[in-house]
C-alpha cells in the first residue's frame, strides 16, 4: 500500500507522521508533486476531508499503486459560539489564514461570555480505489483568557485541555499528541489499517 497524506499544513504533517506506528509510511502530497491549496469548499469538516482526498486520490492514482490518501480536516468548536469557528477555523479572520489574527478574533469575540468550553475536533478520510472511510477524534477543554506557550499552531496557544493548566502549546508536543483530537483520529485510522482487507 502506497499511504499519501493529502495536506501541506507542516504542523499537521510532522504531528501526522508522529502518531503513525512503525510500519506506517506516508508521502506528503508534496514529496508527490502536489503543491496547490487544494480548495475547501464543503459546509463541514468531514466534507472538506472527503474532498481533500478525493482531490488527491484522482491526481495520483495513475502515479501510484496501490494508493491510499489519508486527508484531514480540523477545528476548533466553541460552545457559546455555537460550533463556530468550526469549519471556518483556517479562515476566521480573513482569507490570509493567520493564526495571531485567528486567536484574537475569537478572545475578542468571547469576551461578553463566561461560558469559555470548546472542542478540538479532526476528522481523517481514507481513500483507495475501494475504500472510503472516516475516522473521528476530539479533545474537550477551554478557551485561555490570553495566548499562552510557543509550540504546536493554529489556536494552540488558547486551547485548555481538560485535566490540565496550560495551553496545547505550552504543553507541548509529546503532551498533544498523547490527548489531542488527531491522535484520536489517526488511532482509528491504524486500528482499521491493521485488519487485513
Ligand atoms: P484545516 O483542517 O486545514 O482546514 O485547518 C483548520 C484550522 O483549524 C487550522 O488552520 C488551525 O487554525 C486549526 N487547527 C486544526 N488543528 C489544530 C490543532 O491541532 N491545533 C490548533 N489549531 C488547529
Amino acid at each position: 500500500m502506497n499511504l499519501v497524506l493529502a495536506s501541506a499544513n507542516k504542523h499537521k504533517v510532522d504531528e501526522i507522521k508522529a502518531l503513525l506506528p512503525n510500519g506506517f509510511t506516508v508521502v506528503t502530497m508534496k514529496e508527490a508533486g502536489i503543491h496547490e491549496d487544494i480548495p475547501e469548499p464543503g459546509a463541514t469538516i468531514a466534507e472538506n476531508s472527503q474532498l481533500k482526498a478525493e482531490y488527491v486520490y484522482q491526481k495520483l492514482k495513475h502515479v501510484f499503486s496501490d494508493l491510499e490518501v489519508i486527508a484531514d480536516d480540523s477545528g476548533l468548536e466553541v460552545e457559546v459560539l455555537n460550533g463556530a469557528p468550526g469549519v471556518h477555523s483556517a479562515r476566521y479572520a480573513g482569507e490570509a489564514k493567520n493564526d495571531e489574527a485567528n486567536n484574537l478574533k475569537l478572545l475578542e469575540a468571547l469576551k461578553p461570555h463566561s461560558n469559555r468550553k470548546a472542542r478540538f475536533v479532526t476528522i481523517i478520510t481514507l481513500q483507495g480505489e475501494s475504500t472510503l472511510e472516516q475516522f473521528e477524534g476530539e479533545v474537550k477543554g477551554t478557551i485561555a483568557f490570553a495566548p499562552r506557550g510557543t509550540t504546536g499552531f493554529g489556536y494552540d496557544p488558547l486551547f485548555i485541555p481538560t485535566g490540565y493548566r496550560s495551553t496545547f502549546a505550552e504543553l507541548g508536543a509529546d503532551i498533544k499528541n498523547s490527548i489531542s483530537h488527531r491522535s484520536a483520529a489517526v488511532k482509528r485510522l491504524v486500528e482499521f489499517l491493521k485488519i487485513p482487507h
